[in-house]
């Protein structure tokens, strides 16, 4: 948009501020595949960020430096997110238009779809269907508040990093998901392009359109696939159709309030109640791990009802087809099997590293396949660019 960098990098730092664990990972675009150069992550004291709110800055700042330090990560640009509360994905109908007069009069139509003010937001969209009928067309709507943007450009700034790209969490959760499915029709990088850059003049590039070269062959791409992002503290639910986003939401419930449960119930310590958390089960009461499990992650499902109902009536989407579990979470016991069930669909467990090159050692004692889960945003992020470079 503002043609910062019209070359495409061949490589990339995403910085993923989770609010219990930051993750800074670099990668490199090879022939074949991306190959990870650059990894670390650390915890973050639960006081630092309060649900989703940046509470203690400078703990914030040193922690990022804190990992890129132990990373060695090399003085370039990175990518970060800001969480899916800053952003609204809506389908809507206007009348037919080219696109651009619909880039002024999108404007007025997102004045009765966002409940922000309109001054507060910066706003995109995609024409999905350019004739729906009665003169009208189908547009996928972006809107995403510009102080979350531009508060995060300014972080990373004083982290000492150039903010190259701010991204939404939940759309870098989908372009994890698409490197592995081949699902990707391009279509968020495209739509968001401008969100980030706009707020800020030319310092942010924003979302770099890539034309994809992966061909839409998944049987699966005409499914409602649920990206389901159990966080700390949050659950991000992303529901795509082939490449297109269709619905985003947080909902405040995250692996804290299972680890909560863990502790009252079972009587341990918070430590102990953690690794209940992470899939360790020894000396404890499996079948009352796994209850709570389901009694906790039904919120989960009863937060989520009442947008499928809308969902439904208003024709856009009939159900979930599959679920996808990423983030800390995944590791919760009975977790996956749970929402499967509940939804009455297949359920896995996100692998992002399964489609990435990388030294096992990069990880130190930590197991790739553990961590894997945990590092789909953050991929996300660091294939921002490059990628078919
Ligand atoms: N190997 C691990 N290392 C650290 N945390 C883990 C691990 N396995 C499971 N967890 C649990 O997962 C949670 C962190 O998950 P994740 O990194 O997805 O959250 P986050 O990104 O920091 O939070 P949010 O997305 O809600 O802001 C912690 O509560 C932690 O107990
Ligand atoms: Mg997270």
């Amino acid at each position: 948009m503002f043609g910062f960098l019209k070359k495409k990098r061949k490589s990339l730092t995403g910085i993923d501020i989770g609010s219990n664990v930051i993750k800074v990972l670099r990668l490199e675009m090879s022939e074949e595949r991306p190959v990870i150069t650059h990894f670390s992550m650390k915890d973050l004291p639960p006081e630092a960020i309060v649900d989703g709110e940046i509470m203690d800055r400078e703990l914030v700042i040193q922690t990022i430096q804190d990992c890129a330090a132990e990373a060695d990560i090399p003085d370039e640009p990175v990518a970060s997110a800001v969480a899916g509360r800053a952003v609204i994905v809506k389908k809507i109908v206007m009348d037919k238009m080219s696109e651009e007069d619909a880039r002024e009069a999108i404007y007025w139509e997102a004045e009765q779809h966002v409940p922000f003010d309109i001054d507060d937001i910066s706003l995109d969209f995609q024409v999905l269907q350019d004739d729906v009928g009665a003169d009208q067309m189908e547009l996928m709507l972006v809107a995403a508040k510009k102080d979350m943007i531009l508060g995060q450009a300014e972080l990373i700034r004083d982290a000492g990093f150039f903010p190259l790209v701010i991204d939404v969490a939940s759309f870098a959760n989908q372009n994890s998901w698409e490197l592995l499915s081949s699902d990707s029709l391009a279509s968020v990088a495209d739509v968001m392009e401008s969100v980030a850059a706009e707020g800020d003049g030319d310092d942010i590039d924003g979302f770099e359109s890539e034309e994809s070269e992966m061909v839409d062959q998944e049987e699966g791409s005409d499914q409602f696939i649920a990206l389901m992002d159990v966080g700390g503290g949050v659950t991000n639910v992303h529901i795509i159709k082939g490449g297109v986003p269709i619905f985003t939401k947080d909902l405040p419930i995250g692996v804290a309030h299972f680890t909560e449960e863990f502790q009252k119930q079972l009587g341990l310590t918070w430590d102990t109640a953690q690794q209940v958390g992470r899939g360790n089960l020894e000396d404890v009461d499996k079948d009352l791990v796994l209850d709570i499990v389901r009694t906790v992650g039904s919120e989960i499902y009863k937060g989520l009802e009442p947008s499928l109902s809308y969902l439904k009536t208003a024709g856009e989407a009939d159900g979930i087809d599959r679920i996808v579990v990423s983030g800390g979470g995944a590791h919760l016991p009975g977790l996956t099997a749970y929402l499967s069930e509940i939804y009455s669909v297949p359920s896995e467990t996100a692998d992002p590293l399964a489609g990435l090159d990388f030294d096992p050692d990069l990880f130190g004692s930590d197991d790739p396949a553990h961590l894997s889960p945990l590092l789909t945003v953050c991929i996300g992020l660091a294939l921002r660019e490059g990628v078919n470079s």
